[in-house]
């Protein structure tokens, strides 16, 4: 997926920058337990696993759904350290050809972990070739070519898929049907986030009072792995241009800095909305024309921008496109027009 490059590794941008890839792991929760928030999700997770545990099966396999940087890389690693079993970890786009899945499901041990990030962008063939290794446990490869083709059938050894993905609509029906159980991950509430900066600061060292942990958390567009880069970004500023310790002032100046306003919006946030309602009159805009207007991929206009708008009733979406709510204008103090095409309200 492309990115806006002033977006990519800025402190919003829910991707894990690879300069920071070694800091998601270190704070990342290796139990479930340490998994903040998601309770309902977590202790459904807690008593399957417990039971596949109990009759020495592989725990079912499983979907974890919803937008990037809300703990589905981390729960694919819980579920292997909770089971006590290895993870191995690949890609949707990763798996080049048969070839590459032969590889990968031939090396499982019993009730080891498939982690499959960006599981709704697997090639068609290598999907079908999944359906009998994940129903059966079993994996027809061909050995041989021309007339002395031949069909043989691996056994594999039981074990957990599990597939991540950002875009459930994408995930093709057949494939979906073959996981056991599906965890959506939704935003936190800032008192999760609130939780996990704590957490975090505990775990690096950093002195965060708690209006200014509470602060991060209201403003990290409710993702985890935003509240932790807003938390580094945060040590910095207060090493830099006070004494070191995140106070309630060097975290509002900073996040002035970082151009995250009160509601957690970023400028590209902004910069939708304000497209939407000033270029376009209100749309309702197709997402198309967004994406060209904006120079953003579709995708991440999909992915990543809108899901948050949308539940934080900054936008809604129709069979026509996108419109802004009075919420948006308001929040933008944009006077809302009376009259004309983008009257809405
Ligand atoms: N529930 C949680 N509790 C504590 N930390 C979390 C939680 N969810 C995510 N994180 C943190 O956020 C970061 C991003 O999580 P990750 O699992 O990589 O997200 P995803 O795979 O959904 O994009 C991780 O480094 C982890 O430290
Ligand atoms: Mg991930």
């Amino acid at each position: 997926m492309s990115t806006d490059p002033k977006n990519r590794g800025g402190p919003l941008d829910p991707h894990g920058g690879i300069d920071e890839l070694g800091l998601d792991a270190a704070l990342r929760p290796s139990t479930l337990d340490e998994f903040v928030g998601q309770n309902e999700n977590k202790e459904n997770l807690r008593i399957f696993m417990q039971a596949a545990r109990e009759r020495d099966d592989p725990l079912d396999h499983l979907l974890l759904c919803g937008p990037p940087g809300l703990g589905k890389t981390t729960l694919a690693y819980i579920v292997a350290m909770e089971m006590g079993t290895e993870l191995h970890r690949t890609s949707g786009p990763a798996i080049e050809h048969k070839g590459t899945l032969a590889g990968l499901l031939t090396r499982l041990e019993k009730a080891d972990v498939l982690f499959i990030d960006e599981v709704h962008r697997l090639q068609t063939v290598v999907e079908e070739n999944l359906y009998p290794a994940i129903e059966d446990y079993r994996l027809d490869v061909m050995t041989g070519d021309g007339p002395h083709a031949q069909s043989i059938q691996l056994d594999l050894k039981p074990f957990t898929l599990v597939g991540a993905t950002t875009r459930t609509g994408l995930l093709t029906a057949p494939m979906r049907s073959r996981f056991g159980m599906t965890i959506r991950l939704d935003y936190y509430p800032p008192e999760d986030l609130q939780h996990i900066v704590r957490r975090s600061a505990r775990i690096l060292a950093i002195e965060v009072d708690d209006a200014a942990s509470l602060e991060i958390a209201s403003r990290a567009r409710g993702t985890p792995r935003i509240a932790n880069r807003l938390l580094r970004r945060l040590r910095d500023f207060a090493q830099v241009l006070a004494d070191g310790r995140i106070t309630a002032s060097v975290a509002e100046e900073s996040l002035e800095r970082l151009h995250v306003d009160t509601a957690g919006l970023d400028e590209m946030d902004r910069r939708y909305l304000r497209t939407i309602i000033e270029k376009f009159d209100n749309g309702p805009v197709g997402v198309e024309t967004l994406s060209a207007s904006l120079g953003e991929s579709r995708d991440t206009l999909e992915e990543v921008y809108e899901p948050y708008l949308l539940q934080q009733g900054f936008i809604q979406r129709t069979p026509r496109g996108r419109t802004a709510t009075r919420h948006a204008y308001e929040h933008l103090d944009i006077p809302i027009k009376s009259g004309g095409q983008g009257a809405l309200f």
